[in-house]
């Protein structure tokens, strides 16, 4: 195959992700182009290729003005622009890598499925949990038909406090309005997987879930709005945004330019204004720290998810007519196996390796990110390339339904009837 061409538009965190590891796999991808408001960062993709073979570009309207300068273009900007960006690409002739999710409503991404499919192009998105090792395994053991017919799934989803506090309470995603719900900008993955891994698209859904922690009724007595300003309870808060100048530094790279080689004194006037010094209980967020969901699918399977802030990792259940697979990083962390399996008929356990692949990137951040840019020339070229349209459209079908039953409410309980005697 010849080298697949690829341009960036978005160089951010993810955008120079998806550079970086193009760039390790030698002959097999090619950055013709880059493109982000900000210079530095495009600079940055351009430095990771060849000298003058990037050409650059200061906004997305810029590079579109340019023509199609690449194969496939990967849209890395904020969730709200996904859409007009991946528009305007598929009518300049684009396929495209669009982050997750491919766009803020499901009404959008239907209508980004439809002009692909009626160009003939190709929408691959961010799910990066396909492509790493452990999914992989356990997907290769549903398609080996070890498990039966699947009954029944169940998911778990731990981002953790201060992953939650980063991201969906000071961050890019904690205010709904402007990114998207957080069954959406985090689950959509996890929807993803449900759908994927059951081979079906959703049939009906209910969900709840609600903002309890991140708020001011939460707040320690006398915290300021900034932990900057001398927080009498900064000794003992699990947030204290000072973290981020030691144990918690590596998040900040996803959100301050140069912050690698930043002086400590920078990052204290980083924090003093931008969003990521603030208490994290008197923020304007709205994305919710806990929600479920259960889901009926079109070929009768049950799926259930559980997200919370207050866990970390994922965990994923799927149970069959023959036998039950069960596995995840909490178990392991725990100390039982990573991946194991249950064949009900003769009661026996049995550990399922999850093996990485040979390539070192694998290695990283659960092998997702390198894993999926692995998988993208054949995806896009070649005798396997995927078939126009929006990949994944299903999983995003569920989560946005899902928002949409957890803004309706249940069917609320009657009221209790007081007990006698008490
Ligand atoms: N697949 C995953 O696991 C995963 C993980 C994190 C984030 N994401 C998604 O990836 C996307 C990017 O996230 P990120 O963390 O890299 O964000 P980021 O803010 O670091 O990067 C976005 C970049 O887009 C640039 N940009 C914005 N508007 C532009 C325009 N009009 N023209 C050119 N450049 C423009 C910004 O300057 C910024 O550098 C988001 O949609 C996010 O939800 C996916």
């Amino acid at each position: 195959m010849k080298p697949l061409q690829i341009a960036i538009l978005g160089c951010g965190s993810r955008g120079r992700t998806y550079s970086r590891i193009a760039c390790s796999l030698e002959g097999r991808y090619q950055i013709t182009a880059a493109a982000d408001l900000v210079e530095v960062r495009t600079s940055a993709v351009a430095e990771l290729a060849p000298e003058g073979s990037v050409r650059t570009f200061r906004s997305a309207e810029d590079l579109f003005a340019a023509g199609k300068l690449a194969d496939v273009l990967v849209i890395a900007t904020q969730d709200a622009d996904h859409f007009g960006h991946a528009v305007t690409a598929l009518k300049s002739g684009y396929d495209l890598l669009l982050e997750k999710p491919a766009a803020e409503s499901l009404a959008r991404c239907e209508e980004l499925d439809a002009l692909a499919r009626s160009l003939g192009r190709r929408i691959a998105l961010g799910f990066v949990l396909r492509y790493t090792p452990f999914y992989r395994a356990v997907k290769a053991v549903v398609d080996s038909g070890r498990l039966g017919k699947i009954i029944t799934l169940r998911a778990s989803e731990g981002v953790e406090p201060y992953h939650q506090a980063h991201s969906y309470v000071r961050g890019h995603w904690s205010k709904t309005g402007s990114s998207t719900p957080m069954i959406v900008a985090k689950c959509s993955h996890d929807t993803d997987l449900l759908c994927w891994l059951s081979g079906s698209a959703p049939r009906s859904v209910s969900s709840f879930g609600r903002l309890e922690w991140f708020r001011a009724q939460n707040a320690p007595a006398g915290a300021p709005p900034r932990c900057t300003d001398g927080c009498p309870a900064a000794a003992d808060c699990a947030y204290d945004a000072h973290r981020y100048l030691t144990d918690k530094r590596g998040w900040l790279r996803m959100v301050m330019d140069h912050s690698e080689t930043a002086e400590d004194s920078q990052i204290l006037d980083f924090l003093k204004s931008s969003p990521w010094g603030r208490c994290v209980y008197r923020c304007d967020n709205d994305a919710v720290d806990h929600q479920v969901l259960s889901a009926e699918l079109e070929n009768g399977v049950t799926a259930t998810l559980s997200m919370t802030a207050f866990d970390l990792g994922r965990t994923i259940e799927i149970h069959g007519t023959l036998g039950s697979l069960r596995g995840g990083s909490p178990f392991q962390t725990a100390g039982a196996p990573e991946l194991w399996l249950r064949e009900h008929r003769t009661d026996t356990w049995e550990t399922i390796p999850v093996v990485a692949p040979e390539a070192a990137g694998y290695a990283g951040h659960g092998g997702g990110d390198f894993g999926l840019v692995d998988a993208l020339d054949a995806m896009f070229q070649g005798p396997n390339a995927m078939p126009p349209g929006l990949d994944g459209l299903d999983g995003h079908r569920l989560a946005f339904l899902a928002e949409a039953s957890r803004i309706q409410g249940g069917v609320p309980l009657p009221a209790p009837v007081p007990m006698k005697n008490g």
